[in-house]
């Protein structure tokens, strides 16, 4: 039983995931992640996004365990930092983070960044195929894969990834990786799903005027407009009235002429680093 209104997305393994959840990147570890946390299973998230760089899967794994729903109805990630690529680094570095959590698995496990130039990658993945097999994770995935790092696995390995995910909002909507990750049955999730905080697209006016047609928030039609392109959406917040906002986007729906006014606010400029390029700790 959930008690929740998100609905799932099924995974090429199977395994059901909530379609958008919680991202606590720059959420400070003790009070600022575990209230935010709290506030989010209250509020019906029953996906939280974490990753070892965060610093922050300690207060989250507290949350989790004192919010009183059972283990299997939560659904976390984690990510293998760039540091603890490499075949004999992978087992220790996930056993780690499993410890600060404070749980016995994790629902899904990502490798960071592909970090190209190091080429680690490959055999980082064959440790992750290890995790899974041995049933400490439930699926396994990537972030910020380019189709090349995404044709590279294909070659070399037998699992192919559940998710992918990486920068993507209105302004940078990756169509192609969308397009290569539909082919191959690769869930493609939004990270700073609402552009992230330099120069907000939050403020936009067409935003604004869209959200007022339906007494919802600039935010709020953003996070529409992922869920309508099927992807699944973290949008961050330390803030409980956000993030009661943030999941309060089940009632209402952008019409298709909307939904391609918010496609061209595309510009093609990432926030983030390029994954081509960051290949440093
Ligand atoms: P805060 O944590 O102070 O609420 P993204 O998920 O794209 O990285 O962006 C999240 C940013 O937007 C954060 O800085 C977050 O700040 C802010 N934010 C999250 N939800 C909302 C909302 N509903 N309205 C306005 N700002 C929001």
């Amino acid at each position: 039983m959930n008690d929740t209104n998100v609905p799932y997305v099924t995974l090429n393994n199977g395994v059901q995931m909530p379609r958008l959840g919680l991202g606590v990147w720059k959420s400070k570890d003790g009070n600022e992640v575990e209230a935010a946390v709290t506030a989010a299973l209250k509020a019906g998230y029953r996906l939280i996004d974490t990753a070892m760089v965060y610093g922050n899967e300690g207060g989250v794994g507290k949350a989790i365990r004192a919010s009183g729903i059972p283990r299997e109805e939560i659904f976390v990630t984690t990510k293998l930092w760039n540091s603890d690529q490499g075949k004999d680094k992978v087992r220790p570095a996930f056993e780690a983070s499993l410890k600060r959590l404070g749980l016995d698995y994790i629902d899904l496990y990502l490798i960071h960044w592909p970090m190209p130039a190091r080429d680690l990658y490959v055999e980082t993945w064959h440790e992750f195929e290890k995790l899974y097999a041995d049933k400490k994770v439930r699926a396994i995935g990537v972030c910020n894969f380019e189709v090349e790092h995404l044709e590279k696995l294909d070659k070399h390995s037998t699992v192919t990834p559940a998710v992918n995910q990486i920068e993507l909002h209105p302004r940078f909507a990756q169509t192609e990786l969308r397009e290569y990750a539909k082919e191959h049955g690769i869930l493609i999730e939004s990270w700073s799903p609402l552009g992230g905080t330099k120069g907000s697209i939050l403020g936009n006016e067409m935003l604004i005027q869209i959200g007022k047609d339906y007494s919802k928030s600039p935010a709020q039609v953003v996070i529409r407009w992922h869920l309508q392109h099927n992807l699944i959406v973290i949008p961050k917040s330390v803030h409980a009235e956000r993030i009661s906002q943030n999941i309060d986007v089940f009632d209402f729906e952008l019409s298709k002429e909307e939904m391609d006014m918010i496609d061209s606010l595309e510009t093609g400029q990432r926030l983030g680093p390029d994954p081509n390029t960051l290949n440093g700790n």
